[in-house]
C-alpha cells in the first residue's frame, strides 16, 4: 500500500472525539485548535479510571497503588518511545511555560559572565523571557529577527549572530502565528558545529504529527499536551548527556536523579497516567487505516504523521488561498502549504475591522475562534500588529473537515 496515497477517514476520526457529538459543542466549527485541542475518549477514559480506581499515591505495594504506578510508568514510556527518546530523558510538567523556566535555571550552569545566547522575535514568549532572563547572570541577550517580507527566520541571518562566545539558542519549531516550520535540524547542526544548546519549541508543531528529536538532534525540545490531544500538562526532551550533567532544581535528596531534577513537584498523576490515551488513539487510528504490521511505534508514529499532514493540506490550503486573495485580508506567513512547510495555524488582520470585530462576526457564526497576541507580542510588534488587539487566528488539526474550511469561506463570503 502507498501511505501517501491512503486518506485520512475524517468520519472515524471524529467519532473518537465525544466533544463532536456534545451538546454544547457540536454545532460549532471548532477553529482555536492551536490554543488548546479536544481529547480523544481514549485519553477522558484514561483519566476517570485513574480517578475512579487508583487515586492514590502510586508505587505502594498495594494494588490500587501498585496500577496507577504502573499506568504512570506506562504513560512516560509510550511518549519516549512516540518522539523517539529514552525513558529518562522525557519529562511531564505543569506547562511548556514551566519547563522552560526550570530549565533555564538549570541551565545558567553553562554561562559565564559576557557569553551569549540567541533568541527569536517569532517565538512565543515561553521560549524567549526565560533566556532573556540570563542577562541577570551576566549573559549577552541576541535576538534572532525574523525577515518582514516573508515572516521567515533565515538561516544565512542566524550564522552572522553566532560567535565563539554563543552558548544558547532558543528557537521555535512552528510559530504560534506564522506558522512556517523552521528547519530545526539544519538549525542544530549549525548551532553544534558552534558547540551551542538548541532549545526546540515544538508547542506549535507536534500537534500535526509528533516530532522525532534525534533526527531534528535538538539538545532540548517542548511541546503542550493539552494542544496535542491530552490534559493541561507539557513534555519536555532533553538529551541525557546534557541532562545529567545539569543541577537540581528539585528536592536536595533527588540529586542526580535526572529527569527529576528539572521537574520540580513531579507530574500530576491522573493527567500523567490519561496519556496512555493519546497513544491508544494514535493506534486505533493506526490500525483503521493501515495494515497491521509489527511495526516500532516510531514508524507507525511515521505513518501517522504523514496522514494527518496530507489531511491537512488539504483542509487548509482553500483557506489560505482564499484570505490570500481577498485584498482587504492581510495573511501573516506562507499562503501555501507544500510539503508540510507551514502548519495550518492561519493568522491575519483586516483593513476594514478590528481583529476583536472580525473574530465576533465568526463567532456569531458559530466558528469558535479569537483574537489576540497569543503570547508571541514581540512577533506582532516587529509586524506592527497592536498587541491588544491582535490577529484573527483560524487553527485547524486533522479532526477538521473539507466541509468545515467550505463553510468557514462561505461566511466569509457573506459576512464578512
Ligand atoms: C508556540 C507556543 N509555545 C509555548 C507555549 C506555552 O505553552 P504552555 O501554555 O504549555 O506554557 C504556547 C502556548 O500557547 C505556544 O503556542
Amino acid at each position: 500500500m502507498n501511505i501517501y496515497n491512503t486518506r485520512l477517514d475524517i468520519e472515524f476520526v471524529r467519532s473518537q472525539f465525544p466533544a463532536f457529538s456534545d451538546p454544547l459543542c457540536k454545532d460549532w466549527s471548532f477553529f482555536e485548535n492551536a490554543g488548546g485541542s479536544y481529547v480523544p475518549k481514549n485519553v477522558i477514559d484514561k483519566l476517570n479510571a485513574f480517578m475512579t480506581s487508583t487515586k492514590v499515591q502510586p508505587y505502594a505495594e498495594y494494588d490500587m497503588s501498585k496500577i496507577a504506578g504502573e499506568n504512570m510508568d506506562k504513560a512516560l514510556k509510550l511518549f519516549a518511545q512516540m518522539i523517539n527518546a529514552k525513558q529518562n530523558e522525557i519529562l511531564i510538567g505543569g506547562s511548556t511555560s514551566i519547563n522552560l523556566y526550570v530549565l533555564s535555571n538549570a541551565l545558567k550552569k553553562f554561562i559565564n559572565k559576557g557569553d551569549e545566547v540567541i533568541v527569536t522575535n517569532q517565538d512565543h514568549e515561553a521560549n524567549i523571557s526565560p533566556w532573556r532572563r540570563l542577562k541577570k547572570i551576566g549573559a549577552k541577550i541576541i535576538e534572532w529577527k525574523f525577515d518582514l517580507n516573508s515572516h521567515e527566520l533565515i538561516i544565512s541571518d542566524l550564522e552572522k549572530l553566532i560567535t565563539k562566545k554563543t552558548k544558547i539558542l532558543a528557537v521555535t519549531h512552528c510559530s504560534n502565528i506564522v506558522g512556517s516550520i523552521n528547519n530545526l535540524k539544519k538549525i542544530s547542526e549549525l548551532a553544534h558545529k558552534n558547540n551551542i544548546i538548541v532549545i526546540g519549541d515544538g508547542v506549535s508543531y507536534a500537534p500535526h504529527g509528533l516530532p522525532n528529536v534525534k533526527e531534528l538532534d535538538v539538545d532540548f525540545y517542548t511541546f503542550s499536551l493539552y494542544k496535542t490531544y491530552g490534559p493541561h500538562l507539557g513534555l519536555l526532551y532533553g538529551k541525557e548527556e546534557i541532562l545529567k550533567e545539569l543541577p537540581n532544581e528539585n528536592h536536595e535528596f533527588l540529586d542526580g536523579e535526572y529527569p527529576y531534577t528539572i521537574n520540580p513537584g513531579g507530574s500530576n498523576h491522573e493527567e500523567l497516567a490519561s496519556l496512555v490515551g493519546i497513544h491508544e488513539y494514535f493506534e486505533n487510528l493506526y490500525n483503521h487505516h493501515f495494515k497491521k504490521e509489527n511495526l516500532k511505534l516510531i514508524d507507525k508514529i511515521r505513518k501517522i504523521n504523514i496522514l494527518i499532514s496530507t489531511h491537512e493540506e488539504t483542509i487548509a490550503n482553500p483557506l489560505l488561498e482564499y484570505i490570500d486573495k481577498r485584498d482587504d485580508l492581510n495573511l501573516i506567513g506562507k499562503n501555501k502549504i507544500i510539503n508540510k512547510n507551514r502548519a495550518p495555524t492561519i493568522s491575519f488582520t483586516s483593513n476594514k475591522i478590528s481583529s476583536k470585530q472580525l473574530s465576533n462576526k465568526l463567532v456569531d457564526n458559530k466558528i469558535a475562534t479569537r483574537n489576540d497576541n497569543f503570547y508571541a507580542w514581540r512577533c506582532l510588534k516587529a509586524l506592527g500588529i497592536t498587541s491588544d488587539d491582535g490577529v484573527i487566528r483560524l487553527s485547524l488539526v486533522h479532526y477538521n473537515s473539507l466541509e468545515e474550511t467550505k463553510n468557514l469561506i462561505k461566511i466569509f463570503e457573506n459576512y464578512i
